[in-house]
């Protein structure tokens, strides 16, 4: 700095540059608006897509984008419960207005879950994962049914079987197998029992498919002992009229693109673990009065608060990891979309894997510093009980799991 100048000069210098840097700041700034009443919404994302500059209103609705500069440029914003929007801008603009319609909380039981085929014209990479993980084939499990009624393999009935050994097959006949293992007849008829395994119907088939996760509105973080979909717990919307029944609930936050009957985003943080939650945490009713929140009752999926108690789940930890950042590892991806022309490119860090591994040997080895044994089952009295399944035994330091090792159910 140079000695001879006065501090006052300094000064007005320092000042130019601050009101310099705060007009570039200000290239595109203005309100979001609920499109229905008016009224301004805090705490709502406000994006450039793709761009990697997003920023969040205060509690007037007001947004500032400092590096926000171009003669065409896409701002979008994104709220929980509202559907993703989007306006065009010159920057700079001073008063910009973005308004966001909600997505209407319809429960249409008459919705036909989309075939994931569907999805996969638009989305190749998360149908072809998809359809290796254990998701896809939730729905056809036998070892699911041997437990259940005994009707899964010959033999089933060997063991412990719900239907006939259960001291709560009374009170309840179906238990609640389906509200996680044959999640999409149960949306429309929730509580009912499992299928007859001879006939299944397409829903079943589907197992937990893409509009299982994506049009779930909201999970009631109170409720996560419930079991799996349970009306109250977990909330679908499934809206009627073709500009509203494409909601698909994701984490982009900025994803404008609206399609038919099939696509239009919502922003939904919850994916990230409580829908994980609703699925891999459960209590058994007790005592059949309807609340699976209760001290007597028996834990059966515990996956989802061993991480939320461990340091995985606190955000403040530098552990810090959710279901998915394990789960659904980014694989280099840059695109959501293929198919539409020119496709967004992103961070790659913002595209999972839909394989959603857990106990696979090459997820345990790839993730964890485990020792593992892991055996092909061999005599043909292990191939009748565990269907000729890779045996995993491990012994571990937990040293990179974000939950119990072994958690969840686990057979082998
Ligand atoms: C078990 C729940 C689940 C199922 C089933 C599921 N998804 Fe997802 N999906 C997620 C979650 C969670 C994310 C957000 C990942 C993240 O944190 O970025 C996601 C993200 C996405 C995205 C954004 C880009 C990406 O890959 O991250 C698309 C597109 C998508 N899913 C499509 C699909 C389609 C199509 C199917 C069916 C073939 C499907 N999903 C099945 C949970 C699911
Ligand atoms: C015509 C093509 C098309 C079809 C069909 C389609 N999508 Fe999409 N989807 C897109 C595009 C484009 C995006 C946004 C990509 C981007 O912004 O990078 C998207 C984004 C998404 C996202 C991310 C939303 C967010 O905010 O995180 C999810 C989840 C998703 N789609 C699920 C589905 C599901 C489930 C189906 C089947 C019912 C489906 N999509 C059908 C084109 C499609
Ligand atoms: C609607 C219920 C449901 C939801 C929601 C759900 N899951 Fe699952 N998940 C299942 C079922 C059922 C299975 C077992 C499928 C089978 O093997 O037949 C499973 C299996 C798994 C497995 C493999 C377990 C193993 O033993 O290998 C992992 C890992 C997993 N889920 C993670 C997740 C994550 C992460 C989420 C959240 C993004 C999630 N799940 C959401 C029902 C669900
Ligand atoms: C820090 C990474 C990490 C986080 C966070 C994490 N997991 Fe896991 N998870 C693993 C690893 C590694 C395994 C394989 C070892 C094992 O079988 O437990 C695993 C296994 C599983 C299994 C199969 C367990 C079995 O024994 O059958 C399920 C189900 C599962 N995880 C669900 C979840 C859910 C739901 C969450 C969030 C509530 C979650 N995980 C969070 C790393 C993680
Ligand atoms: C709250 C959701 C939920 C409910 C309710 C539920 N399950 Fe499961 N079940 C799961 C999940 C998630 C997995 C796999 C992930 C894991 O290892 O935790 C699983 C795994 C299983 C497995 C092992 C499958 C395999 O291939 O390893 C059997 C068998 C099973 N469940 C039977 C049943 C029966 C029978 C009922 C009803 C009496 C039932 N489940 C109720 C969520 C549930």
């Amino acid at each position: 700095m140079c000695p001879e100048q006065s501090p006052w000069k300094l000064l007005a210098i320092a000042w130019a540059a601050v009101a310099f840097s705060r007009g570039a700041a200000a290239q595109v700034s203005g309100r979001v608006l609920d499109a229905a009443t008016g009224e301004t919404v805090g705490d709502a994302l406000v994006s450039l897509p793709a761009a990697g500059v997003r920023t969040t209103t205060g509690p007037e609705g007001r947004f500032e984008l400092p590096a926000a500069a171009g003669a065409k440029l896409t701002v979008t914003a994104a709220k929980k419960g509202y559907f993703t929007s989007s306006a065009a801008a010159v920057s700079p603009a001073g008063d910009l207005e973005l308004r966001l319609e909600r997505v209407p909380p319809d429960d249409d039981r008459t919705y036909r879950f989309r075939d994931p085929e569907a999805c996969g014209l638009c989305h190749q990479d998360q149908l072809a994962q998809w359809k290796g993980s254990p998701m896809a084939v939730a729905g056809e499990n036998t070892w699911v049914y041997d437990l259940y009624d005994g009707t899964g393999t010959a033999g089933g009935l060997g063991g412990f079987v719900y239907k006939r050994d259960s001291a709560h097959a009374a009170a309840s006949p179906g238990s609640d197998c389906a509200a996680c293992h044959q999640p999409e007849p149960w949306v429309r008829e929730p509580l009912r029992a499992l299928e007859d395994l001879r006939s299944l119907s397409e829903e079943a088939l589907h197992g937990v498919s893409c509009e299982v996760c994506h049009k779930v509105a909201d999970v009631d973080e109170t409720k996560v002992s419930f079991p799996g979909i349970y009306p109250g717990a977990v909330t679908f919307t499934l809206p009627r009229g073709p500009d509203y029944r494409a909601v698909q609930y994701g984490v982009l936050g900025d994803a404008d693109f609206q399609y038919s009957i099939f696509m239009r985003a919502s922003y939904q943080p919850q994916l990230t673990a409580l829908l994980c939650a609703a699925c891999h945490q459960d209590v058994n009713d007790h005592d059949d009065d309807g609340d699976f929140e209760e001290e007597e009752g028996v834990v059966s999926e515990p996956t989802y608060l061993e991480w939320l108690e461990s340091p995985y789940g606190d955000p403040a930890s530098p552990l810090h990891a959710t279901c998915v950042d394990c789960h659904m590892p980014a694989y280099g991806a840059r695109q959501a979309c293929t198919a539409i022309l020119p496709p967004l490119t992103r961070d790659p860090e913002t595209i999972r894997s839909h394989r959603i591994e857990g106990t696979t040997p090459a997820f345990l080895e790839s993730s964890v510093d485990l020792a593992l044994r892991a055996e092909v089952a061999e005599t043909a009295e292990a191939v009748e009980t565990n269907g000729g399944r890779i045996e995993v035994r491990v012994s571990v330091t937990n040293s990179g799991t974000g939950h119990h090792v072994p958690t969840g159910v686990t057979i082998t």
